[in-house]
């Protein structure tokens, strides 16, 4: 009898099939395989009969798309969280909910132990591992990529041959890739090196911008407090709405980034993204904000989104200060209903338009023409007083030096 039982984080690659066997012998332990759909791409049936066969007495697969997009993704959107300015974060937002659902699983088939398949220099590991902390700390953490003895992907291919492990035999990409409805990342391979363009190959869902249709496309977002909820004024779910601006995006070369990034381990790595219904929902989400959030609270919300970002990054998902930063952006986002008319051509997205009931762009304040209703006169007074510091201390200088 097996003196333990692991949950394992299972995506069916060649990694966690090994550490399935691996983990089984070296802890005495019954595994029991945790996969959580979040919208990759990469194949989940037959994942059950993979785990079996590399030694795993049950497997639990689970969809959580429409949790991820609405209790996930839609918090992102709302805070506007772009990593240093550019990257969605797919993958940071989703290992906070893949780690839950390893949790409950560990916590539901009374496993004492959990484990996953992250590097030992990755950011992954931290999320991971944080939020299982957070979420369950009885429960302890094997790590088994950190430790064990194999040192090449050649290494493991031969333990699963000789364990009867399947692998696949095609030849693999030279990439590593982690995917879901948010978005994609590329990494290693020649892409380690960033004084190399990406290879066209990298790329997995967008069409090289040059090579994307001459026809630029129109489309409208529709919001309500902040969510999409509609494309081109049709109601549409989530997930659906996530699957068709990947694919609408993808095909006009929408959402390709090249990025530098800093890991939370202290090292600078390279890796490429695509995700286009990010790229275009973040585009049309600012623009309402524009349009609608008074001055001091968009100002302020510039702040938070960078912080918010961080925090997911950085693997702090469930923690105090995202939750407070989560309710301040939902306070802002209360009156963020409307819509936002998009052009996407050869990779760019153009706004064309947007429009809100709860708009604060007044034209009789805006205009130029014979109906501008704008006091030109207060200026005067306002620029006095508000530049009174300013004149005060030059004519202090002047003075001191005198000047004046
Ligand atoms: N750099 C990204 C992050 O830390 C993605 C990590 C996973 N990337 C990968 N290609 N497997 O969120």
């Amino acid at each position: 009898m097996p003196q333990s039982k692991i949950a394992v984080a299972y995506s069916g690659g060649l990694d966690t099939s090994v550490m399935v066997k691996w983990l089984s012998e070296k802890f005495d332990a019954e595994i029991i395989t945790v996969t959580g759909n979040l919208g990759q791409i990469s194949e989940l049936e037959g994942l059950e009969e993979k785990a079996a066969k590399s030694g795993a007495v049950k497997s639990i697969i689970k969809d959580l798309r429409h949790e991820f997009v609405t209790e996930y993704v839609w918090k992102a959107l709302k805070a506007g969280a772009l990593y240093e300015g550019t990257y969605p974060l797919a993958t940071a937002i989703g290992r906070p909910l893949l780690a839950k659902l390893l949790a409950e699983a560990a916590v539901e088939e009374g496993a004492e132990f959990v484990s996953h398949g992250c590097t030992g220099k990755g950011n992954d590991q931290v999320r991971f591992e944080v939020a299982v902390q957070t979420l369950a700390p009885h429960l302890s953490i094997i790590a088994p990529l950190r430790f064990w003895e194999f040192k090449s992907r050649e290494d493991e291919i031969d333990y699963a041959i000789a364990n009867n492990i399947p692998v696949k035999v095609t030849k693999d990409s030279p990439y590593s890739i982690d995917e879901n409805v948010w978005g994609i990342a590329i990494e290693c391979g020649v892409l380690e090196d960033p004084t190399v363009a990406p290879p066209e190959d990298a790329y997995q869902i967008t069409t090289n911008p040059k090579y994307a249709p001459d026809e630029a496309e129109t489309i409208t977002i529709n919001f309500e407090q902040g969510i999409p909820y509609g494309l081109n004024n049709e109601l549409i779910g989530p997930v659906e709405l996530l699957e068709k601006l990947n694919i609408i995006g993808g095909k006009h070369g929408i959402g390709r980034m090249d990025m530098i990034e800093n890991r939370v381990v202290g090292i600078k790595s390279r890796e490429i993204y695509e995700a286009p219904a990010a790229i275009i929902l973040h585009k049309a989400h600012h623009e309402l904000e524009k349009l609608i959030m008074d001055k001091e609270s968009f100002r302020y919300k510039q702040e938070v989104s960078n912080k918010v970002a961080n925090l997911i990054y950085d693997g702090l998902w469930f923690s105090p200060l995202f939750d407070s930063l989560t309710a301040f952006v939902d306070s802002t986002q209360k009156n963020l209903t409307g819509e936002v008319k998009l052009e996407l051509y050869k990779g760019n997205v153009t706004v064309l338009s947007r429009n809100s009931v709860f708009s604060l762009y007044n034209m009789n304040l805006a205009t130029y023409t014979s109906a501008d209703t704008f006091d030109h006169k207060a200026s005067e007074g306002f620029i006095k007083i508000y530049g009174l510091p300013y004149k005060t201390m030059s004519e202090i200088k002047l003075k001191n030096v005198g000047v004046l």
